[in-house]
């Protein structure tokens, strides 16, 4: 009796034990990627639903790497463009796949005041600081932990001082699988002093597979009824300017490629779409704000996010010089970008949204790519 009770007790206790060391991520990785020039580990991380849909995703620069989703006939692809190994990555490259920060996209001059205080940014763009300057939050080796195969939490403290910006910030993003094949991405920032921050992500799309030709013919719709129009360094003037009448309106879906080419100043000025729309409805809900689809496979992507902007980007920088995954080029206009954010050179203008954050807040962000198929018309 009592031998039998100890059977059945180390029976149950190997049962827990085996529960509890068995890791979740036992099958799922992380594997080891690399190393920085600095000599800095690199891992790669996968993540997947039960639906397979599966992302490979490194701690350098917390990068999708990879995102595999179905085609119409239910035959799985990429849809990011990348490079198969690290090495890709530490080169010269467009932000793929990157979280881009301390402030993505542009700040005029790489100054701005805060407190009475002028601070001076790394300048990497013409005159300005673009994606937080010569060593962004994307070429940084992020703290990664992942419990769980749907799952991945990648922090990065940024140094008070770090490319010109004030405070200890610290970036926490949090990538999680849906069943209903979406990704979320959930960002958390908090500092030791007042800072200004944009943070997102700067994956490039082309839901016919990476290298697999230009973007131009992947219809869109975009909510929203203005824009913010740019100079000639791509900052914006300060205006809201509604879309209406101008090839930046994208309300009704719209070939990517139907009016890239029209005689407008601003689509000169970004030798494309390289701007921001100002998204319809209340920022900081969750509300729909892009929708994508790709004709020839089907696959759709929708994108739901609190931020009060997107910037639409369509490769207009890339150029072929670039081989990615497979060995194919990145030529002009293979890949599009859905940066979910707030407003350029925010920190310059008052009248935007803020992009301030001070000691003891915590601003908190969230945006969803889901994916999914139509028939074909
Ligand atoms: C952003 C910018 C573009 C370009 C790309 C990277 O989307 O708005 O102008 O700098 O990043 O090449």
């Amino acid at each position: 009796m009592i031998f039998r009770g100890a059977v059945l007790l180390a029976g149950a206790f190997l049962l827990t034990s085996c529960m509890k060391t068995e890791p979740a991520s036992s099958s799922t990785g992380p594997k080891t990627w690399g190393k920085t020039a600095e000599g800095e580990n690199v891992n790669l991380y996968t993540l997947s639903n039960s639906k397979g849909m599966q992302a490979t995703v490194t701690d350098y620069g917390a990068r999708i790497v990879t995102l595999v989703v179905p085609d119409r006939n239910g035959t799985p692809g990429n849809v990011t463009l990348g490079f198969d190994s690290l090495d890709g990555y530490q080169k010269e490259n467009p932000y793929f796949g990157a979280i881009v920060g301390r402030y993505g996209n542009r700040i005029a001059k790489g100054r701005f005041t805060l407190d009475g205080v002028e601070y001076k940014l790394a300048v990497n763009n013409g005159a300005n600081s673009l994606h937080g300057g010569l060593k962004g939050f994307d070429k940084r080796v992020w703290t990664a932990r992942q419990d769980r195969p749907d799952k991945l939490e990648l922090t990065y403290v940024s140094r008070d001082g770090e490319e010109g910006y004030p405070g200890n910030m610290s970036t926490t993003v949090v990538y999680t699988m849906g069943d209903d094949n979406s990704l979320r991405i959930d960002y958390t920032i908090t500092t030791d002093k007042a800072t200004v921050h944009n943070v997102t992500n700067h994956a490039y799309f082309n839901l016919a597979g990476p290298g697999n030709g230009d973007v131009l013919g992947h219809r869109i719709m975009i909510a929203a009824d203005r824009f913010t129009p740019v100079d000639a360094g791509l900052i914006p003037t300060g205006e809201l300017k509604p879309v209406e009448g101008t090839p930046f309106d994208f309300r009704q879906p719209h070939a990517i490629g139907e009016r890239i080419e029209a005689k407008d100043q601003q689509i000169e000025y970004g030798k494309g779409y390289d701007h921001n729309w100002v998204l319809n409805g209340e920022m900081g809900a969750l509300r729909p704000a892009v929708k994508v689809s790709e004709p020839t496979t089907g696959r759709v992507m929708e994108v739901l996010t609190t931020e009060p902007g997107v910037q639409f980007y369509t490769g207009n920088f890339l150029d072929g010089t670039l081989t990615g995954s497979g060995g194919k080029a990145y030529k002009f206009r293979y890949g599009f970008c859905l940066e979910t954010q707030h407003y350029p050179d925010s920190p310059n203008h008052p009248d935007f949204p803020t992009t301030v954050i001070k000691p003891g807040e915590k601003y908190r962000s969230a945006t969803v790519y889901k994916f999914s198929t139509e028939a074909a018309k």
